[in-house]
């Protein structure tokens, strides 16, 4: 699927699908950040611990998941360098990877179903990123308008 070691982390909403995933793509190298099981937790919590690892080289792309996909995308987006698309659409997770360059993909286990998720996460490695779009994504880390 391209990307061979993925980081992945939920909330207690997104745990499930977190599980499917792993299951139908057994061919990554997963490295599950958490929950261990579908009890409370914060999705900032996850999503935190998940970009430090990001950042820090333990993965080149992660997947959060958690309620609806927003929360994580949230939280995910505050750290500089992230780059979080929380998508719903097929369409959209293509073009995260080839506008967006999104090394995070954020997803709903609530509002999706778990093939959808599947067919988005297998698009969204398997899409390159177009360079022309570079100075874009310069701009959003240098604050330029
Ligand atoms: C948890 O109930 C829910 O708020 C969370 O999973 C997520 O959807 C937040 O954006």
């Amino acid at each position: 699927v391209g990307t061979s070691k993925l980081i992945i982390a939920s909330d207690h909403a997104g745990w499930s699908l977190k599980s499917f995933l792993k299951a139908h793509l057994p061919e990554i190298q997963w490295l599950d950040l958490g929950p261990e099981d579908n009890a409370p937790v914060d999705y900032p919590d996850f999503a935190q611990l998940a970009c430090r690892s990001l950042l820090e080289g333990k993965a080149e792309k992660a997947v959060l998941i958690c309620g609806t996909g927003l929360g994580m995308s949230i939280a995910a987006n505050r750290f500089a360098g992230i780059r979080a698309a929380h998508v719903e659409s097929l369409f959209s997770a293509r073009f995260a990877a080839e506008h967006n360059a999104a090394q995070v993909l954020c997803l709903g286990e609530r509002v999706t179903a778990p093939y959808h998720a599947l067919e988005m996460v297998k698009v969204w490695l398997a899409t390159p990123f177009s360079a022309r779009h570079k100075e874009r994504l310069d701009k959003i880390e240098s604050g330029k308008k």
